[in-house]
């Protein structure tokens, strides 16, 4: 199954896609977490990136294509995926159209999780007490949320009108949002 996870940011996109990963044995992609890789190494992409993240800025369309061409050509995804951070504007939505197009994969869902902007932001406080990323500080967080609804919002109506948009309730405990998920899919959940 190839899924892509859509949401502000805390809406829980990372949390589930930890889930669904295991349910659905397909790996998990995240731009965030592969950004985050480059700047922990050090590397050149890393270093473009570093800045930009920090302020809850867009790093560059052409930088992410290339990043996601390279982690798509690898044979895991071979029996799906989840993608997570992408597409989070209207040229990514159309670049990874065209790409999942070359390559025989169809997009099944587009997942979008909704949540309240006040429990978004509490949280991402929360985050930052406990772990400290970089980019949860109050300034950057009312920047990012500022550019999804700007930029990534329209996405979800691509989505909507490509027909396979899913909206799912965000908000209750990670296992009540879980299930809400592999029922929008239709996937089968083993309580056994
Ligand atoms: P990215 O890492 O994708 O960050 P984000 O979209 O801002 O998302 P978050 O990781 O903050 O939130 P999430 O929805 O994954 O929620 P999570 O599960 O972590 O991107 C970071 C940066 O990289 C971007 O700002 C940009 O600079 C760059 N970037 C990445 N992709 C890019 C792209 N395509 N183009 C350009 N630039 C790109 O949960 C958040 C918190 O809430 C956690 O503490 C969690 O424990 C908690 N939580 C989750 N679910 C629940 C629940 N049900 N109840 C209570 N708490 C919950």
């Amino acid at each position: 199954m190839r899924l892509v996870l859509l949401g502000a940011p805390g809406s829980g996109k990372g949390t589930q896609a930890t889930r669904l990963k295991e349910h659905l044995q397909v790996p998990h992609i995240s731009t965030g977490d592969l950004l985050r890789a480059e700047v922990a190494a050090g590397s050149t992409l890393g270093l473009q990136a570093k800045a930009v993240m920090a302020r809850g800025d867009l790093v560059s369309d052409d930088i992410l294509l290339g990043m996601l061409e390279d982690r798509l050509s690898r044979p895991d995804v071979a029996s799906g995926f989840i993608l997570d951070g992408y597409p989070r504007n209207l040229a990514q939505a159309d670049a990874l159209g065209k790409l999942l197009a070359r390559i025989g994969q169809p997009m099944d869902h587009a997942v979008q999780l909704e949540v309240d902007t006040d429990k978004l932001v509490d949280r991402l406080a929360g985050r930052a007490q406990a772990e400290g990323r970089a980019d949860d500080n109050p300034e950057s967080v009312r920047n990012r949320l500022n550019i999804y609804n700007d930029q990534t919002a329209p996405v979800i109506d691509f989505y909507r009108q490509h027909g396979v948009l899913k909206a799912v309730h965000g908000e209750g405990s990670m296992d009540e949002v879980f299930t809400r998920i592999l029922e929008a899919i239709m996937v089968g959940i083993d309580v056994g």
